[in-house]
């Protein structure tokens, strides 16, 4: 009989390690447990068996029943809290879900492909600050206060002498004033104008300054410096073209123009139906700019430049209107 209880040990847990929910527990408790169970046909037989043999068998069978409801009592606990939908739902040969990794922004991928091109021809990256004085961002640059030039920007003022920079350009003086040349930097930075929101312009843009001051660095060398970056911007293909222009703060100055690669030249929208896209203004520091940072114009030369990033990606992109770097939707900006 000792094998006998022994083989309901056995067969108790195993049913109970196989029990998978509560109805199948309840089967198992009727079977082993119950009033008409198999633990309790053993003690009835024990009336069956010689008075001297009953004690062992009546304590094995004891041990028999206390370590199955043991067992059950456990099994029953973790059923009861395991949490129900985690039980009906999950599917482990699911496919998971996909997380989406970012992207950077198009302007953020063309500032670092510009900064790229530029340290590569020996150019260093400086930065200043958006929130600039009048004395950086006009009257350092030769704009003398009242000179219609500064209508060509208009500004937004914090204050009567505090505004937001409507160009990198006075971070040339900001770097100037703390370095004697040679200065061979590039400014990429945020600039803000309060113009008429179009398909063109934004009251918010960003530009990326050059400024190369040496002793007897000429307009050739300006040339070929911006040509070499269009083309390995765009492409070597690249067609440009340099027209006379005005900066109070270069002299003489000029402006660069690409073809436009959205119309490939034949005028749309975007390049005003001219075929022609600005991208940069240019042109020798003008001698009065020297006087303010404290260089000798006589000894020192040099060039500067200035480009908006917002038309260099749409080009690059074939983007047609510069509304979409602003505007956040994530359906534009994936595809970058
Ligand atoms: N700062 C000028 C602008 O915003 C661009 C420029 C920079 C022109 C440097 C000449 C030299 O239009």
């Amino acid at each position: 009989m000792l094998d006998r209880i022994e083989r309901i040990r056995l067969s108790a847990l195993e049913a109970l390690g196989a029990v998978k929910n509560l109805q199948e527990l309840e089967n198992v408790r009727v079977r082993f447990l119950a009033r008409k169970g198999e633990i309790a046909e053993q003690f009835d037989r024990l009336k069956d068996v010689p008075p001297e043999e009953r004690p062992p068998l009546g304590k094995a069978l004891n041990e028999l029943r206390t370590s199955v409801q043991s067992a059950f009592e456990q099994k029953k606990a973790g059923l009861e809290n395991a949490n129900p939908r985690e039980q009906a739902s999950i599917d482990f040969t699911l496919p998971g879900h996909k997380q989406w990794m970012g992207s950077k922004h198009p302007i953020t991928q063309t500032l670092d492909e510009i900064k790229r091109i530029f340290t590569r021809m020996g150019f260093t990256v400086a930065t200043g600050p958006e929130i600039e004085d009048d004395y950086h961002n006009f009257e350092a640059l030769n704009f003398p206060p009242d000179h219609p030039a500064r209508d060509m920007q208009d500004t937004f003022f914090i204050s009567d002498k505090i505004l937001l920079r409507t160009h990198t350009s006075p971070v040339q003086i900001r770097v100037m004033e703390q370095q004697k040349p040679p200065v061979r930097v590039i400014v990429p930075g945020r600039c803000y104008r309060n113009e008429a929101i179009s398909a063109r312009s934004y009251c918010l843009f960003h530009q990326v300054e050059g400024l190369y001051v040496d002793v007897g660095v000429t307009f050739s060398e300006l040339k070929g410096t911006l040509v070499a970056f269009a083309k390995q911007l765009y492409g070597a293909d690249t067609r440009y073209r340099f027209r006379p222009s005005y900066f109070p703060f270069t002299e003489p100055s000029a402006e660069m123009d690409i073809s436009c690669f959205i119309c490939a030249g034949k005028g749309c929208r975007v390049c005003k139906q001219t075929g022609w896209l600005e991208i940069l203004g240019c042109g020798m520091v003008d001698p009065n700019v020297y006087r303010f940072v404290g260089y000798d114009p006589e000894k020192y030369a040099g060039y500067a430049f200035g480009m908006g990033i917002e038309r260099m990606a749409m080009l690059r992109y074939g983007i047609d209107d510069i509304r979409m770097f602003f505007d956040n939707d994530i359906r534009f900006l994936k595809q970058f």
